[in-house]
């Protein structure tokens, strides 16, 4: 037998891995204001230059940062810089990093509370934490996911286990036109033909029309169908919009619907009183989406999904096997394994809870209020632009306009607003993605959108942005 102790390396050596990644991250993260919005001209080729059989030998440590550092990172999106306003924004605060260097190195056992008590107990602060944000009462659980597909994933499922026979096919989702495409992935995955979706009209602001949807309902049971879940949005993808939450539970209950609310983009903006009075009943809903790597500004896959009865999460996903240790039964001890798809899985609670705890949540709301203050700055400077049209006034932190140009059609204008956003993006200083507004209507408009989430973007990127919009207007 030879042994190899080659993978284990000393303390010198690994202090050396980490001083040499820490120079590079602190270079990298003080350069991101200056770094371009997006760089991605040549990214494919760059890509497939990259691809290569299973290294044989190692290579120097200096020479794989640099190709990280200098090639590889940096034709990219600059998700994690000042002027990212498209899709919806991450951030990716370091705190977190650090808490992955913690939990990687330490590597403890998450999906078993008995593995490490006090390690998943930690991660139940986290959830219960999220519990409270959104107005839970004590009987409420949940997990942290990789993001918010999983989560409407998870709440799928748990609905579907929730209110269904084991032969299901005959249920019934609905859900907005405006929301999220994972939705509609998440019931697929769920075993659900995708036609077993009603996609319900929506009104003048993007919200669910309560109208078409109890139409809906009662032409379904009409036909001898199961209607079972009907989903709701805390800030829409396209535009932010926030249904009617309370008119929405009021029908869940009526009709003995499991709501499931996607806030994976909105749920955060409960901290702050505006965003709290726009979500008005989001405590209602069966089981809530929240993704923290979008309004709690965390690096990427950090997702949430909470019940409202944990017991339901649990009854959805519980089932052991000979070779498991034993298993707790307070839900406030944890065994995620029984209550998600995962068995094993990285510690990801310690990248919510150590940010949260070394600075308490008041600046996670200051910098939500900022950000919907932002939000209402650039609409009140749009609506300064001769020939600019807000498609969508800003419910959270999203603003849609276009500009409108006289004798033009929509397909014209169509043509124009994305010539313009791409004009805007070229200056490299914000980037800018857009959105086909009521596809399903005969005149599709293509909105620009302004989404402001990084707790990096203050007035001053602003500021430029709306030097780029006046200057490609110009252009155009
Ligand atoms: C409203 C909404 N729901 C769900 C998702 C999917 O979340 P994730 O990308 O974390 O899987 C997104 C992503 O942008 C979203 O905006």
């Amino acid at each position: 037998m030879t042994e190899d102790r080659s993978l284990e390396i000393s303390g010198e050596s690994l202090a050396g891995l980490i001083d040499a990644a820490r120079d590079r991250v602190l270079a990298h993260i003080e350069s991101l204001p200056r770094q371009p919005s997006a760089d991605t001209e040549g990214g494919v080729a760059l890509a497939q230059s990259l691809i290569e059989p299973l290294p044989e030998e190692g290579r120097p440590y200096e020479e794989l940062l640099d190709l990280l550092f200098q090639t590889v990172i940096p034709k990219s999106f600059n998700t994690a810089g000042p002027g990212y306003l498209a899709y919806i924004p991450g951030g990716g605060l370091p705190h977190s990093a650090v808490a992955d260097l913690i939990s990687d190195a330490t590597n403890r056992y998450v999906g078993v509370f008995a593995a490490a008590p006090a390690v998943a107990e930690i991660e139940a602060n986290v959830v219960r934490w999220f519990c409270q944000i959104v107005g839970y009462p004590k009987a409420a659980g949940g997990i942290l996911t990789s993001g918010g597909s999983l989560s409407n994933f998870s709440a799928l499922v748990t609905a579907r286990r929730e209110r269904l026979p084991e032969n299901f096919l005959s249920g019934v989702i609905y859900a907005s036109d405006q929301t999220h495409h994972s939705v509609q992935k998440a019931v697929m995955l769920a075993g659900f033909p995708p036609g077993n979706v009603r996609e319900v009209a929506t009104d003048a602001l993007f919200r669910i029309r309560i109208d078409a949807l109890e139409r809906a309902i009662s032409e379904d049971r009409s036909a001898g169908r199961t209607p079972f879940a009907l989903i709701g949005n805390a800030g829409t993808t396209n535009t932010g919009a926030v249904d009617d939450l309370m008119a929405l539970a009021d029908l869940a209950q009526t009709h003995r619907l499991w709501l499931h609310i996607d806030a994976a983009y909105g749920g955060f903006f409960a901290l702050t009183e505006r965003g709290r009075r726009r979500m008005a009943g989001i405590e209602r809903g069966d089981s809530i989406a929240l993704d923290p790597h979008k309004s709690l500004f965390l690096p990427y896959g950090t997702g949430a999904l909470l019940v409202r009865d944990a017991a339901a999460l649990k009854r959805a996903h519980e089932l052991s096997a000979d070779y498991m240790p034993p298993m707790q039964q307070d839900l406030d001890l944890p065994d995620y394994n029984l209550l998600s798809p995962e068995l094993s899985r990285d510690w990801r609670g310690l990248r919510v809870w150590l940010p949260v705890k070394m600075h308490g949540i008041e600046p996670f709301r200051r910098n939500l209020d900022e950000k919907l203050d932002l939000t209402e700055w650039a609409t009140e400077e749009l609506r300064r632009i001769d020939g600019i049209e807000i498609l969508a006034e800003p419910q959270l932190s999203i603003v849609a306009f276009r500009f409108v140009r006289p004798g033009l059609d929509d397909t014209e204008l169509n043509a124009l607003n994305r010539d313009l956003m791409n004009r805007v993006n070229n200056k490299k200083r914000v980037y800018l993605t857009g959105t086909m507004l009521k596809p399903s209507e005969a005149s599709a408009r293509f909105a620009i959108r302004i989404c402001v989430l990084s707790f990096r973007t203050h007035i001053d990127r602003l500021r430029e942005g709306f030097e780029d919009i006046r200057a490609a207007l110009r252009e155009v």
